[in-house]
C-alpha cells in the first residue's frame, strides 16, 4: 500500500503535493480539452486558459509551416482590449529588433512611441508633414496586363481614392483619363503628386485625346469628376497631408514609425486618408526592399480601425491586393477591426465586393477574436469557420480574454499586461482627459 505524508490513517485530511504535468502529457491526457500551445519562441501573449503561457511569434510560424502567411485580423467590441493587445505586442517584438509602422487613426500611440523614444508623424489639414502617396511601390499582380507596374499601382490607388470620395464605383471614361493623366506624367523625371494629377486632369494634352480617339474636350470632360473630387485632398478640407513630395523628415530606419491621422478621425474621409497613408507605407516599403534587401524582414505593419478603410469597396480591394505583397517583403500585416461584419458591410451578398474584403481574411490565417455581440454570432460562425462551442462563447468573452484562430488551430487567451505596460495602453483615461 502507497502511503504517504498525512494519510487517512493518521486520522487528517491529507496533503499531497500539486501534481505537475508537462502540456505535451496534458495534451496527450486530455485529447479534445488541452493543446500542445504553439512552442516557446514568440512573444508571450498571455494565459492559455486551457493550460499554460501562450507565445505567439507569426515569423516563426511561418518558417515552421504552420502558417502559410503571417498575417492577422483582429475583431472585437469598442474597449475590448484590441489595441492594448496591439501595443503591448509591438513593445514585446522589440526585444527581438523587430520594427513596427503604424497607421493610427485615433492618436493613441503616442505614449508606445514615447516610450521607443520617437515622435509620432501627426498628419493635419495644413499641417507641416507630406506623404506622397503616388511614391513608386510594389507592383500589382494585373501589371502584366499592361503598363509599368508603378502607374498601375498609382492607377488603382487613384481609381478607389477617386471612387471613394465620389462614392461609387468609377466608369470606364473615368479611369481611362487617370490612365492617360499618368501616362502624360510618366515621362517627367520626378515622381507625379496629386496636384499635377488633378491639373493634368483638368488640361489633357491633344497626344491623351487621340490615343483614345477623343478631343481635349470631352477628356477634359471624362475626368472631371474626378478631378474635382480628388482637388479636395490638395485644395479642400483635406489639403496639406498628401498633396506633395513626401517631407524629409521622416526616419523610416527609427523602431517604431506611428502615422498619427487623429486630426481627422471623426471626418466622412477617414478611409480615403487611411489609404493614403497605407500606400505611402507600401511605397516606403518598397523603396526600402530595393535599397536594404532584407531589412524589411520582420517589419510588423498595423492598420487599427481597419473597418474605416473596409467601409469603402474601391480602397477596400486595393487593400486587399496590396496584402499580397507582404510575404515578399517578409512583412507581417495585422488589420484591427470591430465586428466579422464588417467585412460584409462592403456590398452586396455575394457580390465580388465581399469577396474581396473576404479575400483578405483568407490572407491572414491569424484570427484574434474579442468579445462579440450576440447578433454578430452568426456571421462571426460563418465567416471565421468557428466550431458552435466557439461560437457560443464570443458574447461571453470579458476584457482581454480572446479566442485565437492560428491556422486550424484554437486557443482561448487572457492577454496579461506587465506592470510597467499599464500607461501604455491606457485608452480609458484617454477617454476622460478628452471626452471622447
Ligand atoms: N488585458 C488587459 N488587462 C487589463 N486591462 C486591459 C487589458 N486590455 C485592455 N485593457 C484596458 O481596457 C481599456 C480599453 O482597451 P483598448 O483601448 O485596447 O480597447 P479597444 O478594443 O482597442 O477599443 P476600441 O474599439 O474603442 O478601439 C484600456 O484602458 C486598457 O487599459
Ligand atoms: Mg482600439
Amino acid at each position: 500500500m502507497l502511503v504517504s505524508q498525512g494519510t487517512p490513517m493518521s486520522g487528517r485530511a491529507p496533503k499531497l503535493p500539486a501534481h505537475q504535468i508537462t502540456t505535451a502529457n496534458l495534451g496527450a491526457a486530455y485529447p479534445l480539452l488541452a493543446e500542445a500551445g504553439l512552442g516557446h519562441r514568440g512573444v508571450v501573449i498571455g494565459h492559455d486558459l486551457l493550460g499554460g503561457a501562450f507565445v505567439y511569434d507569426p515569423f516563426e510560424l511561418y518558417a515552421q509551416g504552420v502558417l502559410s502567411n503571417p498575417n492577422m485580423v483582429v475583431f472585437g467590441q469598442i474597449g475590448r482590449g484590441k489595441s492594448s493587445f496591439i501595443k503591448t505586442y509591438l513593445w514585446r517584438q522589440a526585444v527581438y529588433g523587430r520594427r513596427a509602422w503604424v497607421v493610427d487613426p485615433k492618436g493613441e500611440y503616442a505614449d508606445l512611441a514615447a516610450a521607443w523614444g520617437v515622435q509620432p508623424v501627426a498628419l493635419r489639414p495644413g499641417g507641416q508633414v507630406r506623404l506622397n502617396p503616388l511614391e513608386p511601390g510594389p507592383s500589382p499582380p494585373e501589371s502584366a496586363e499592361g503598363g509599368s507596374g508603378a502607374d498601375r499601382r498609382q492607377l488603382e490607388l487613384l481609381a478607389a481614392l477617386a471612387s471613394a470620395c465620389l462614392g461609387r464605383v468609377l466608369v470606364p471614361r473615368e479611369r481611362v483619363a487617370i490612365e492617360l493623366a499618368l501616362a502624360a506624367l510618366a515621362g517627367a523625371s520626378d515622381v507625379p503628386t496629386l496636384p499635377r494629377v488633378i491639373d493634368t486632369l483638368l488640361s489633357p494634352s491633344a497626344a491623351s485625346a487621340l490615343a483614345v480617339r477623343s478631343d481635349e474636350r470631352r477628356l477634359l470632360e471624362d475626368g472631371r469628376d474626378v478631378a474635382l473630387e480628388l482637388r479636395r485632398l490638395v485644395h479642400g478640407d483635406l489639403r496639406g497631408m498628401f498633396d506633395g513630395p513626401t517631407s524629409a523628415t521622416i526616419d523610416l530606419s527609427a523602431p517604431l514609425v506611428v502615422l498619427d491621422l487623429s486630426a481627422l478621425y471623426n471626418s466622412s474621409a477617414l478611409g480615403v486618408l487611411m489609404a493614403c497613408a497605407s500606400a505611402w507605407l507600401q511605397s516606403a516599403l518598397a523603396r526600402e526592399a530595393r535599397e536594404r534587401p532584407g531589412a524589411s524582414n520582420g517589419l510588423i505593419v498595423v492598420v487599427d480601425e481597419a473597418w474605416a478603410i473596409l467601409a469603402n469597396l474601391g480602397v477596400a480591394r486595393w487593400l486587399q491586393a496590396s496584402w499580397k505583397f507582404s510575404r515578399a517583403f517578409g512583412v507581417a500585416n495585422i488589420a484591427v477591426l470591430h465586428r466579422a461584419s464588417d467585412l460584409q458591410a462592403v456590398g452586396s451578398a455575394g457580390s465580388e465586393q465581399v469577396g474581396l474584403a473576404q479575400g483578405l481574411l483568407s490572407d491572414s490565417e491569424t484570427r484574434v477574436i474579442y468579445a462579440q455581440p450576440a447578433g454578430e454570432v452568426r456571421a462571426a460562425r460563418d465567416l471565421l469557420s468557428l466550431s458552435p462551442t466557439e461560437a457560443d462563447l464570443l458574447p461571453q468573452l470579458r476584457r482581454g480574454v480572446a479566442l485565437w484562430k492560428v491556422g486550424a488551430r484554437s486557443f482561448l487567451v487572457q492577454h496579461r499586461l506587465a506592470p510597467d505596460e499599464g500607461p501604455l495602453v491606457d485608452t480609458d483615461a484617454a477617454m476622460g482627459a478628452d471626452g471622447r
